[in-house]
């Protein structure tokens, strides 16, 4: 019976354990899990979703606090479309951050970082090219595009001297949005180095409707995109991701032809991902019943979260002069018009709720938006749970191994931890 160990995601002379954690917004793929994942042979990543407030929290800067400062006057204000970054200093961040993580990488795996082009920050081109060239600068080994068909990056960064030896992938969840980006690119003579395949069951946004998504299978999914390739004479490695939870379900994927997998949900109950641990329980918590999609996020996409997760409803007032994220071009964000109407509904009101959509930027700051994978509800399986109820927080170490060495879908329990190692701090 195969595990994944006897596999080899191969990018050149380079020889990975086909294991890849994937980016988690807004600091839960952090430095720690992504570092503990390449030392191990794979690949993390890192993310760069509000990197400023990430890197103010990690680097103790204060970019946040400058930019508030700077746009104070604007905050009783519904028109947002003033509130631009300076770019010098979304590069300083993003250098600072990337740059840091890839000073402490060990071993003979590599660090990528995931970059969402929904952050469209009020200025999509110009912000996304200084995130990815800031990236590239600080040393990265490589960057997935991720949220979007992102059919101009590649253009972006094309004059950037690493252009072409860094490795470059994209996420796509159709053949249709894969052969865009193939014709969008083509005259750029550069072919994706990766390319995942994200399926219905995935964490975070969706790249499918809201009202279809349970009709798609991430596996019919792959063997398409596999066969049109084939037929284009193009080798491109795939990496299947969304619902892959055990070892087991990873090797069927690598022995039909897939090069690696992306996994995120397992590595949400480890004391190196960036959620806080009373959120962690919330997770282990979480039956199947729990967890649904829906339509809060401004972005359009769809979204999965656990149903109890603060986001939902919290009427907050919209906070883009400190963080501004998701403002379209134009300075214009989905939530800041269902706040609106709310408060114009609800006049006397001293906070109003908004269930249609959420202050994203705000809830993933604060770890309130609780997205995750469909199979967040089998976490509880993967770990044991201690005299007090709670459940035990794994190492990345440990998930790790269990995916690269388990056979016949059993996972591995950890061992009984003495108390210190669990306590993580809230
Ligand atoms: C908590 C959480 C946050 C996520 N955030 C992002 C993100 O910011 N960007 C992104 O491209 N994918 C995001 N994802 C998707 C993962 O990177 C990954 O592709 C997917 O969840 C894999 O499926 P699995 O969770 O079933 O293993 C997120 C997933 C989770 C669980």
């Amino acid at each position: 019976m195969k595990c994944v160990d006897d596999f080899r995601l191969r990018f050149g002379s380079r020889e990975l354990v086909p294991i890849m954690s994937g980016g988690m917004g807004v600091d839960i793929s952090t430095a720690e899990l992504a570092l503990e994942v390449a030392r191990l042979g794979g690949i993390g990543h890192i993310s760069d979703a509000m990197v400023q407030t990430v890197s103010d929290r990690r680097y103790q800067t204060h970019f946040v606090k400058e930019k508030t400062k700077l746009f104070k006057y604007n905050v009783a204000n519904s028109d947002k479309s003033d509130i631009l970054f300076n770019l010098d200093r979304l590069a300083e961040a993003t250098k600072l951050h990337v740059g840091r993580t890839m000073d402490a990488r060990r071993g003979d795996g590599m660090i990528f970082i995931n970059c969402m082009e929904k952050l469209t920050m009020n200025a999509p081109r110009e912000t996304l090219r200084v995130r990815l060239s800031a990236a590239l600068d600080a040393g990265i080994d490589g960057i997935t595009l991720s949220a979007g068909l992102h059919l101009g990056s590649f253009a972006l960064i094309a004059d950037h001297p690493r252009f072409r030896d860094v490795k470059l992938g994209i996420i796509v969840s159709s053949l249709r949005a894969l052969q865009l980006f193939l014709r969008k690119n083509a005259k750029l003579s550069r072919l994706p180095d990766y390319v995942i395949i994200e399926g219905p069951l995935a964490g975070g946004h969706l790249g499918f409707g809201i009202d279809d998504w349970q009709t798609y299978d991430l596996r019919a999914i792959v063997t398409e995109i596999q066969l049109y390739l084939k037929s284009q004479n193009l080798e491109i490695p795939l990496i299947p991701a969304g619902g892959i939870f055990t070892g087991s379900d990873a090797v069927s994927y690598l022995e039909t032809g897939s090069a690696a997998v992306q996994v995120a949900t397992r590595f949400t109950a480890v004391r190196e991902c960036g959620l806080p641990a009373r959120v962690q329980q919330e997770y282990f918590k979480a039956g199947e019943v729990d967890i649904e999609v829906n339509t809060i996020s401004p972005t359009g996409y769809p979204m999965r979260m656990l149903k109890n997760s603060p986001a939902i409803g919290d009427g907050i007032r919209p906070n883009c002069e400190a963080y501004g994220y998701l403002l379209d071009g134009s300075g214009n964000c989905a939530y800041i018009t269902a706040y609106n109407r709310e408060v114009a509904a609800h006049p006397d009101a001293k906070k109003v709720a908004v269930y249609d959509k959420t202050c994203l930027c705000t809830a993933m700051r604060n770890f309130d938006c609780w997205t995750c994978g469909h199979y967040t509800y089998r976490l509880k399986d993967t770990t044991r749970q201690l005299p007090d109820g709670s459940y035990q927080l794994l190492s990345a170490e440990h998930v790790f191994h269990d995916y690269q060495f388990s056979t016949d879908h059993k996972i591995a329990l950890p061992p009984l931890a003495p108390e210190a190692a669990v306590v993580k701090p809230a």
